[in-house]
């Protein structure tokens, strides 16, 4: 059951493998060292431009040719990159105009990477020239499995202020608004007078010494993620003239949005990702989960995914790049693959000697293959292999759902708010962390999912909704599910215009309540609830119209007034948390969330031990990951695949390992 083409024979292992880098003998044991590891896709191409396109219109085949044969021969597939990311040095001298320019006029100087403005028409004709070129000599080549546009489109240009830019986007909102009354109205432009009597006089949200509207920050965040999704399109209508092999591209999803993925992802074949373990996040761990959680929630049917980066061990970007402990590595991949990742791919196959990313991890360290990293890569390689029967497989269906949009994101993030130190992710993250804890499978997915199948619906900081996707939000409910609303959701529409008449507004009638004033606690200042739990960051002055007080302020301003509220609605309930409540609180209430509806675990295990099953037309499996120090022991019956061995009841999986049952 192999969901659409997926490139590899089984799972895909590899990486970015940029063998211009090398000298020729070097190539010769890299293949030799992939075939040892059993890479079976690596990414090539996707910073050479500057060393195929060696001048303006003239191209060095010879290098890429041979590479791609020894590739070839060798049985290694091929994602083929267009190099749009790294623009030559020739063409940034020769158009220094297609550089970005930030909010404060200052253009980026060459030397870096996604140096372009993604409006300029020059850099796109560039752009599809070379993607034309490759796309004819290889378009058809067998090796050549997938294809990849570009390289993390936005994480550099992500916003460009140039002029060019400028009227781009007043372009993009001549479209959106069709003319200025609309646009005026849509903004509040009345406010300091801003009236706009003429789309010149329209400028993206450059340096300021006071606040921008927030709505125009909004639209230019939205029109900054479609122009560069314009520019994916361009560079995929060209290679789709050569070939019929899948085009994606490679997103960053993990806890902030630079695009709007959830709805770039609706255009790819295959949902690709880049994640990156934060040395310094406390809950690493669970980020790892909840960026694949995100994934499986964006990609087509909630079918497989591709793992297209990560690291083997240390980034290079962090302040302090953390190394992977022993068996971390592994861990880490084969959690990426529990989740739906039908690849485990890495930047990249070598450790760089030179350049930027000198000190970044890679498949083969600087130390080289007598290494704990390449030891691990080629047991990663053999567990892969063991695996293969799970490719086109799914996770099993979460029947919890925690709802994540990029424009509320952004909408929560611009302009000026009642608590400005508040990060989006911060809650959703929260929310899944209590159920990720329990082994509860949750699915992160945007507003506009189908929502059927969910027995909870958690609605965090889903601070601009539609009134389609609030109505859907609503139908959940009276369908029978539990909805869980939480603070500083619903607050806007899609203009950014507050809702009015009491917060939060698009589910003040769903909840029963009505929030006449936001209370934000300082920080450092904390209450209590009359249930004991602790609140910080939030709070807000409620009154139930027609819902139950599940807990209400012990002390603070607000002593004796309701925080968290339930509604009987339909065939399902409506609770409202207006308080920034502690990981206990959300825990306790998850506890009472779950009551008597159908949300389990997966299967009960220790806290550290993760355990999620993918399902299949034949069989199903069983990833348990040890992240602990104990060893954990299990009630599961099947084959453990890794070991190959039975299992007969009782499975033990030692500290730091993974087990996987087909059972
Ligand atoms: C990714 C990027 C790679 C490499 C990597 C380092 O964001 O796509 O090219 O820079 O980060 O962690």
């Amino acid at each position: 059951m192999t969901h659409g083409a997926w490139p590899t024979e089984g799972l895909s292992f590899g990486g970015d493998y940029n063998p211009e880098q090398w000298p020729r003998e070097i190539w010769r044991e890299d293949v030799a060292l992939m075939r040892e590891a059993g890479v079976n896709l690596v990414t090539l191409g996707v910073f050479s431009w500057g060393l195929v396109e060696i001048d303006d219109g003239r191209f060095d085949w010879e290098w890429f040719d041979e590479i791609v044969e020894l590739l070839h021969e060798n049985g290694i597939g091929i994602d083929l990159a267009t190099p749009t990311a790294a623009p030559p040095s020739w063409l940034l001298a020769k158009h220094p105009e297609l550089l970005p320019v930030d909010a404060d006029g200052h253009r980026q100087a060459p030397g870096g990477r996604l140096g372009w403005c993604p409006s300029s028409p020059v850099f796109r004709r560039y752009a599809e020239r070379i993607a034309d070129a490759l796309g004819e000599r290889y378009g058809k080549h067998p090796a050549v499995r997938m294809w990849h546009v570009s390289n993390e489109l936005g994480g550099g240009n992500g916003r460009c202020y140039c002029d060019e830019s400028a009227a781009a986007f007043r372009s993009w909102l001549e479209r959106k608004y069709g003319g200025l009354d609309e646009l005026n109205a849509a903004w509040g432009t009345s406010f300091w007078g801003h009236r706009y009597t003429d789309f010149e006089q329209i400028m993206p949200p450059r340096g300021s010494t006071a606040a921008h509207s927030p709505a125009l920050q909004l639209d230019f965040e939205r029109f900054s993620s479609d122009e560069l999704l314009e520019h994916f399109r361009a560079e995929r209508s060209v290679l789709a003239r050569h070939t019929d092999r899948p085009i994606t591209t490679n997103l960053m999803v993990n806890t902030g949005d630079v695009v709007d993925y959830p709805r770039w992802a609706r255009e790819l074949p295959i949902v690709a990702n880049d994640h990156y373990v934060i040395g310094a996040d406390p809950h690493r761990e669970q980020e790892l989960a909840f960026a694949d959680d995100r994934m499986r929630g964006i990609a087509r049917d909630r079918g497989p995914w591709m793992m297209m980066e990560h690291s083997t061990s240390a980034v290079a970007w962090q302040p302090v790049n953390r190394a992977k402990a022993p068996r971390e590595l592994l861990r880490n991949s084969l959690v990426h693959v529990a989740r739906g990742a039908d690849a485990a791919m890495f930047f990249q196959w070598r450790a760089s000697a030179a350049g930027a990313e000198q000190f970044h991890s890679a498949m083969v360290p600087h130390a080289g293959r007598d290494s704990k990293v390449f030891r691990e890569v080629v047991e990663l390689g053999s567990a892969l292999r063991r695996l293969a029967e799970v490719q086109g497989s799914t996770v099993e269906r979460a029947k919890v759902a925690v709802l994540w949009d990029t424009e509320a994101d952004w909408a929560l993030r611009r302009g000026l708010k009642p608590r400005r130190s508040m990060s989006y992710s911060d809650e959703p993250r929260r929310w899944h962390r209590a159920f990720w804890r329990r082994n509860i499978l949750v699915d992160v997915v945007p507003p506009w999912a189908d929502l059927d199948a969910y027995d909870l619906v958690v609605v965090p900081t889903l601070f601009l909704v539609s009134d389609e996707d609030a109505a859907r939000i609503a139908a959940a409910a009276e369908r029978g599910a539990t909805v869980v609303v939480g603070y500083l959701s619903g607050i806007v529409d899609p203009d950014d215009r507050v809702r009015l008449g009491g917060y939060p507004g698009a589910f003040r009638e769903l909840l029963g309540v009505s929030s006449e004033e936001f209370f934000p606690l300082m920080t450092d200042e904390q209450v209590e609830l009359d249930t004991g739990w602790r609140v910080r960051e939030w709070s807000e002055l409620l009154t139930t119209t027609d819902a139950e007080v599940v807990a209400g302020y012990a002390n603070g301003p607000l002593s004796g007034s309701p925080a968290i509220s339930r509604r009987h609605t339909g065939n399902g309930s409506a609770w409202y948390v207006s308080a920034g409540l502690e990981e206990d609180g959300v825990a306790a209430l998850l506890d009472r969330l779950i009551e008597g509806t159908g949300v389990a675990p997966v299967l009960p295990a220790a806290e550290g031990v993760e355990v999620v099953r993918r399902v299949g037309d034949a069989a199903s499996w069983l990833f348990v990951v040890n992240h602990g120090s104990e060893d954990e022991e299990l009630t599961v019956t099947g084959h453990e695949l890794l070991t190959d061995e039975p299992v007969d009841g009782r499975l033990v999986v030692p500290a730091g390992e993974v087990r996987v049952i087909r059972e």
